[in-house]
Protein backbone atom coordinates (compact mmCIF):
# COMPACT_ATOMS: atom_id res chain seq x y z
CA UNK A 1 0.00 0.00 0.00
CA UNK A 2 1.15 3.52 -0.93
CA UNK A 3 0.35 6.84 0.30
CA UNK A 4 -1.52 9.50 -1.97
CA UNK A 5 -0.73 12.16 0.44
CA UNK A 6 -2.68 15.19 -0.39
CA UNK A 7 -0.19 17.41 2.15
CA UNK A 8 2.81 16.55 0.14
CA UNK A 9 0.90 16.99 -3.34
CA UNK A 10 -0.90 20.32 -2.13
CA UNK A 11 2.02 21.73 -0.77
CA UNK A 12 4.16 21.44 -4.15
CA UNK A 13 1.35 22.28 -5.97
CA UNK A 14 0.66 25.57 -4.37
CA UNK A 15 4.45 26.50 -4.62
CA UNK A 16 4.11 25.87 -8.14
CA UNK A 17 0.95 28.59 -7.48
CA UNK A 18 2.36 30.90 -5.78
CA UNK A 19 5.43 31.54 -8.00
CA UNK A 20 2.83 31.91 -10.90
CA UNK A 21 0.64 34.29 -9.27
CA UNK A 22 3.75 36.42 -8.18
CA UNK A 23 4.74 36.15 -12.07
CA UNK A 24 1.11 37.55 -12.40
CA UNK A 25 1.28 40.33 -9.73
CA UNK A 26 4.55 41.65 -11.92
CA UNK A 27 3.09 41.70 -14.94
CA UNK A 28 -0.29 42.24 -14.14
CA UNK A 29 0.17 45.00 -10.98
CA UNK A 30 -2.48 42.87 -9.46
CA UNK A 31 -3.57 39.28 -7.58
CA UNK A 32 -5.86 37.32 -8.78
CA UNK A 33 -8.84 37.68 -6.42
CA UNK A 34 -11.32 35.10 -4.67
CA UNK A 35 -14.90 35.81 -3.25
CA UNK A 36 -16.46 33.46 -1.13
CA UNK A 37 -19.73 34.32 0.30
CA UNK A 38 -21.07 32.51 3.15
CA UNK A 39 -24.40 32.25 4.68
CA UNK A 40 -25.25 30.98 8.26
CA UNK A 41 -22.60 29.52 10.52
CA UNK A 42 -22.67 25.76 10.02
CA UNK A 43 -19.41 24.32 11.46
CA UNK A 44 -18.01 22.14 8.64
CA UNK A 45 -18.84 25.42 6.24
CA UNK A 46 -16.51 27.46 8.40
CA UNK A 47 -13.74 25.78 8.73
CA UNK A 48 -13.80 25.17 4.79
CA UNK A 49 -14.35 28.52 3.75
CA UNK A 50 -11.71 29.81 6.63
CA UNK A 51 -8.97 27.28 5.04
CA UNK A 52 -10.04 28.31 1.47
CA UNK A 53 -9.68 32.19 2.28
CA UNK A 54 -5.93 31.06 4.42
CA UNK A 55 -4.39 29.52 1.22
CA UNK A 56 -5.68 32.42 -0.88
CA UNK A 57 -2.90 34.59 1.38
CA UNK A 58 -0.45 31.60 1.21
CA UNK A 59 -0.36 31.63 -2.44
CA UNK A 60 -0.19 35.50 -2.84
CA UNK A 61 -3.66 35.59 -3.91
CA UNK A 62 -6.39 38.51 -2.61
CA UNK A 63 -9.75 37.08 -0.69
CA UNK A 64 -12.84 38.61 0.83
CA UNK A 65 -15.02 36.71 2.93
CA UNK A 66 -18.63 38.32 2.73
CA UNK A 67 -20.87 36.78 5.22
CA UNK A 68 -24.67 36.89 5.78
CA UNK A 69 -26.77 35.76 8.36
CA UNK A 70 -29.32 32.72 7.78
CA UNK A 71 -32.07 35.19 7.41
CA UNK A 72 -30.49 36.60 4.46
CA UNK A 73 -33.12 36.58 1.61
CA UNK A 74 -32.76 35.45 -1.55
CA UNK A 75 -33.24 38.55 -3.40
CA UNK A 76 -30.90 40.42 -1.39
CA UNK A 77 -27.58 36.83 -1.86
CA UNK A 78 -28.79 37.26 -5.34
CA UNK A 79 -28.23 40.74 -5.77
CA UNK A 80 -25.06 40.54 -4.21
CA UNK A 81 -23.71 38.21 -6.67
CA UNK A 82 -24.81 40.45 -9.04
CA UNK A 83 -22.82 42.97 -8.23
CA UNK A 84 -19.49 41.03 -7.59
CA UNK A 85 -20.42 39.67 -11.26
CA UNK A 86 -19.59 43.15 -12.51
CA UNK A 87 -16.99 43.94 -10.44
CA UNK A 88 -14.20 43.83 -12.69
CA UNK A 89 -11.34 43.23 -9.09
CA UNK A 90 -12.76 39.87 -8.76
CA UNK A 91 -11.64 36.56 -10.53
CA UNK A 92 -13.67 33.93 -8.81
CA UNK A 93 -16.25 34.00 -6.76
CA UNK A 94 -17.93 30.77 -4.58
CA UNK A 95 -20.75 30.73 -2.80
CA UNK A 96 -20.41 27.62 0.13
CA UNK A 97 -23.05 25.53 0.13
CA UNK A 98 -25.16 23.81 1.59
CA UNK A 99 -27.47 27.10 1.73
CA UNK A 100 -30.33 27.61 3.90
CA UNK A 101 -33.48 26.08 2.94
CA UNK A 102 -35.44 28.97 1.59
CA UNK A 103 -32.35 29.92 -0.89
CA UNK A 104 -32.57 27.83 -4.29
CA UNK A 105 -29.21 26.56 -4.73
CA UNK A 106 -30.12 26.05 -8.45
CA UNK A 107 -31.01 29.81 -8.80
CA UNK A 108 -27.28 30.92 -7.09
CA UNK A 109 -25.82 28.79 -9.12
CA UNK A 110 -26.58 30.25 -11.94
CA UNK A 111 -26.61 33.63 -10.65
CA UNK A 112 -23.01 33.71 -10.48
CA UNK A 113 -21.55 34.55 -14.08
CA UNK A 114 -20.01 31.29 -15.72
CA UNK A 115 -16.84 33.17 -16.35
CA UNK A 116 -15.93 33.71 -12.59
CA UNK A 117 -17.34 30.09 -11.52
CA UNK A 118 -14.33 28.98 -10.18
CA UNK A 119 -16.35 26.31 -8.52
CA UNK A 120 -17.88 25.07 -11.62
CA UNK A 121 -20.60 24.32 -10.88
CA UNK A 122 -22.22 26.29 -13.80
CA UNK A 123 -24.23 24.78 -16.15
CA UNK A 124 -21.88 26.14 -18.97
CA UNK A 125 -19.03 24.92 -17.08
CA UNK A 126 -20.35 21.47 -16.51
CA UNK A 127 -21.79 21.64 -20.13
CA UNK A 128 -18.40 22.66 -21.45
CA UNK A 129 -16.55 20.16 -19.50
CA UNK A 130 -18.76 17.36 -20.86
CA UNK A 131 -17.35 18.35 -24.71
CA UNK A 132 -14.20 18.75 -23.45
CA UNK A 133 -13.85 22.62 -23.81
CA UNK A 134 -12.23 25.04 -22.07
CA UNK A 135 -13.82 25.53 -18.36
CA UNK A 136 -13.66 25.74 -14.75
CA UNK A 137 -13.39 22.03 -13.36
CA UNK A 138 -15.19 21.59 -9.73
CA UNK A 139 -12.89 22.19 -7.24
CA UNK A 140 -12.66 18.42 -5.79
CA UNK A 141 -12.85 16.27 -9.34
CA UNK A 142 -9.88 18.86 -10.36
CA UNK A 143 -8.60 18.68 -7.06
CA UNK A 144 -8.58 14.54 -7.29
CA UNK A 145 -7.15 14.08 -10.57
CA UNK A 146 -4.07 16.70 -9.47
CA UNK A 147 -3.52 14.49 -7.35
CA UNK A 148 -3.47 11.21 -9.70
CA UNK A 149 -1.26 13.33 -11.75
CA UNK A 150 1.25 13.81 -8.68
CA UNK A 151 2.15 10.60 -8.03
CA UNK A 152 2.03 9.76 -11.65
CA UNK A 153 -1.42 7.26 -11.39
CA UNK A 154 -1.88 5.39 -14.69
CA UNK A 155 -5.85 5.28 -15.57
CA UNK A 156 -5.94 4.31 -18.85
CA UNK A 157 -8.43 0.88 -19.48
CA UNK A 158 -8.88 0.72 -15.62
CA UNK A 159 -12.35 0.28 -14.48
CA UNK A 160 -13.33 2.93 -12.05
CA UNK A 161 -16.24 2.88 -9.88
CA UNK A 162 -17.94 5.83 -8.25
CA UNK A 163 -20.22 5.45 -5.34
CA UNK A 164 -22.60 8.75 -5.44
CA UNK A 165 -23.49 10.90 -7.94
CA UNK A 166 -23.73 14.33 -6.55
CA UNK A 167 -23.56 17.24 -8.44
CA UNK A 168 -20.47 18.81 -6.49
CA UNK A 169 -18.26 15.44 -6.95
CA UNK A 170 -19.72 11.63 -8.43
CA UNK A 171 -21.14 13.18 -11.27
CA UNK A 172 -18.54 15.15 -12.79
CA UNK A 173 -16.27 12.78 -11.51
CA UNK A 174 -17.64 9.85 -13.58
CA UNK A 175 -17.25 12.02 -16.93
CA UNK A 176 -13.98 13.11 -16.06
CA UNK A 177 -12.60 9.79 -15.75
CA UNK A 178 -14.18 8.34 -19.05
CA UNK A 179 -13.07 11.41 -20.69
CA UNK A 180 -10.35 10.69 -23.71
CA UNK A 181 -7.46 12.73 -20.91
CA UNK A 182 -4.96 11.85 -18.90
CA UNK A 183 -5.70 11.18 -15.73
CA UNK A 184 -9.09 9.21 -17.76
CA UNK A 185 -9.88 6.61 -20.25
CA UNK A 186 -11.52 4.66 -17.94
CA UNK A 187 -14.32 2.42 -18.18
CA UNK A 188 -17.00 4.30 -15.65
CA UNK A 189 -19.44 2.44 -13.54
CA UNK A 190 -21.48 5.46 -11.15
CA UNK A 191 -23.14 3.71 -8.74
CA UNK A 192 -25.52 5.40 -5.81
CA UNK A 193 -27.92 4.68 -2.65
CA UNK A 194 -30.23 2.78 -4.99
CA UNK A 195 -28.12 0.51 -6.74
CA UNK A 196 -28.76 -2.87 -5.88
CA UNK A 197 -25.68 -4.91 -6.36
CA UNK A 198 -23.17 -1.79 -5.19
CA UNK A 199 -20.89 -4.27 -3.25
CA UNK A 200 -20.43 -6.76 -6.25
CA UNK A 201 -19.20 -3.89 -8.60
CA UNK A 202 -17.50 -2.01 -5.99
CA UNK A 203 -15.92 -5.46 -6.29
CA UNK A 204 -14.97 -5.31 -9.96
CA UNK A 205 -12.95 -2.00 -9.51
CA UNK A 206 -9.52 -0.99 -9.98
CA UNK A 207 -10.17 2.40 -8.88
CA UNK A 208 -12.57 3.47 -6.36
CA UNK A 209 -13.88 6.77 -5.72
CA UNK A 210 -16.26 7.06 -2.17
CA UNK A 211 -18.20 9.99 -2.29
CA UNK A 212 -21.48 8.95 -0.74
CA UNK A 213 -20.92 10.62 2.42
CA UNK A 214 -21.58 7.70 5.35
CA UNK A 215 -18.87 6.92 7.45
CA UNK A 216 -16.54 3.55 6.93
CA UNK A 217 -19.53 2.83 4.11
CA UNK A 218 -16.85 1.09 2.15
CA UNK A 219 -15.36 -2.12 3.66
CA UNK A 220 -12.22 -4.57 3.30
CA UNK A 221 -14.72 -7.04 2.19
CA UNK A 222 -15.47 -4.75 -1.30
CA UNK A 223 -12.78 -3.89 -2.72
CA UNK A 224 -10.75 -6.13 -4.95
CA UNK A 225 -6.58 -6.69 -4.01
CA UNK A 226 -4.21 -3.66 -5.70
CA UNK A 227 -7.18 -1.54 -6.24
CA UNK A 228 -6.67 2.21 -5.80
CA UNK A 229 -8.36 4.16 -3.57
CA UNK A 230 -10.05 7.53 -3.43
CA UNK A 231 -11.75 8.73 -0.33
CA UNK A 232 -14.18 11.70 -0.67
CA UNK A 233 -15.66 11.57 2.74
CA UNK A 234 -15.45 14.32 5.10
CA UNK A 235 -17.57 12.88 8.16
CA UNK A 236 -17.87 15.05 10.85
CA UNK A 237 -18.28 13.69 14.51
CA UNK A 238 -17.93 15.53 17.61
CA UNK A 239 -15.31 13.92 19.89
CA UNK A 240 -13.63 14.37 23.07
CA UNK A 241 -10.03 13.31 21.98
CA UNK A 242 -9.53 15.87 19.83
CA UNK A 243 -8.82 19.95 20.54
CA UNK A 244 -10.85 20.70 18.01
CA UNK A 245 -14.13 18.84 19.32
CA UNK A 246 -14.59 16.73 16.58
CA UNK A 247 -12.79 14.33 14.22
CA UNK A 248 -13.17 13.48 10.67
CA UNK A 249 -14.00 10.10 8.84
CA UNK A 250 -13.96 8.95 5.31
CA UNK A 251 -16.09 7.46 3.47
CA UNK A 252 -13.88 4.43 3.02
CA UNK A 253 -12.78 1.98 6.19
CA UNK A 254 -9.41 2.72 5.61
CA UNK A 255 -7.66 0.78 8.31
CA UNK A 256 -9.17 -2.13 6.83
CA UNK A 257 -8.99 -1.38 3.16
CA UNK A 258 -5.47 0.05 3.17
CA UNK A 259 -3.67 -3.30 3.49
CA UNK A 260 -5.41 -4.23 0.38
CA UNK A 261 -5.07 -1.49 -2.15
CA UNK A 262 -2.28 -0.58 -4.00
CA UNK A 263 -3.03 3.52 -3.58
CA UNK A 264 -5.10 5.08 -0.89
CA UNK A 265 -6.14 8.27 0.00
CA UNK A 266 -6.23 9.36 3.73
CA UNK A 267 -8.73 10.84 5.62
CA UNK A 268 -8.20 13.93 6.47
CA UNK A 269 -4.81 14.67 4.63
CA UNK A 270 -6.30 13.25 1.45
CA UNK A 271 -8.85 14.80 -0.92
CA UNK A 272 -9.57 17.66 1.11
CA UNK A 273 -6.40 19.62 0.69
CA UNK A 274 -6.45 18.68 -2.70
CA UNK A 275 -10.26 20.06 -3.00
CA UNK A 276 -8.20 23.60 -2.46
CA UNK A 277 -5.83 23.55 -4.80
CA UNK A 278 -8.23 22.69 -7.12
CA UNK A 279 -10.08 26.60 -6.38
CA UNK A 280 -6.84 28.30 -6.72
CA UNK A 281 -5.90 26.57 -10.15
CA UNK A 282 -9.41 27.52 -11.35
CA UNK A 283 -8.90 30.68 -9.68
CA UNK A 284 -5.60 31.66 -11.06
CA UNK A 285 -6.55 30.71 -14.55
CA UNK A 286 -9.74 32.89 -14.37
CA UNK A 287 -7.11 36.18 -13.39
CA UNK A 288 -5.02 35.09 -16.57
CA UNK A 289 -7.61 35.04 -18.71
CA UNK A 290 -6.57 31.12 -19.41
CA UNK A 291 -9.80 29.58 -19.79
CA UNK A 292 -12.46 32.46 -20.77
CA UNK A 293 -10.62 35.23 -22.90
N1 LIG B 1 -19.75 22.52 -0.13
C1 LIG B 1 -19.11 21.33 -0.15
N2 LIG B 1 -18.15 21.34 -1.11
C2 LIG B 1 -18.19 22.55 -1.69
C3 LIG B 1 -17.44 23.16 -2.74
O1 LIG B 1 -16.54 22.57 -3.36
N3 LIG B 1 -17.79 24.43 -3.04
C4 LIG B 1 -18.78 25.10 -2.41
N4 LIG B 1 -19.07 26.35 -2.80
N5 LIG B 1 -19.50 24.56 -1.43
C5 LIG B 1 -19.21 23.29 -1.08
Amino acid sequence: MQLLDGKFASEKIKQEIAADAADFLTKSGRKPHLVAILVGNDGGSETYVASKMKNCEKVGFLSSLIRYDVTVSEAELLEKIQEINRDVSVDGLIVQLPLPKHIDPEKVTETIDFQKDVDGFHPVNLGRMMRNLPCFIPATPYGILLMLEAYQVDTAGKHCVVVGRSNIVGSPMSILMARNANPGNCTVTLTHSRTTNLKELVLQADIVVAAIGKKNFVTADMVKPGAIIIDVGINRETSELTKSGYKLYGDVDFENVAPKSSWITPVPGGVGLMTIVGLLKNTLASAKGEVYK
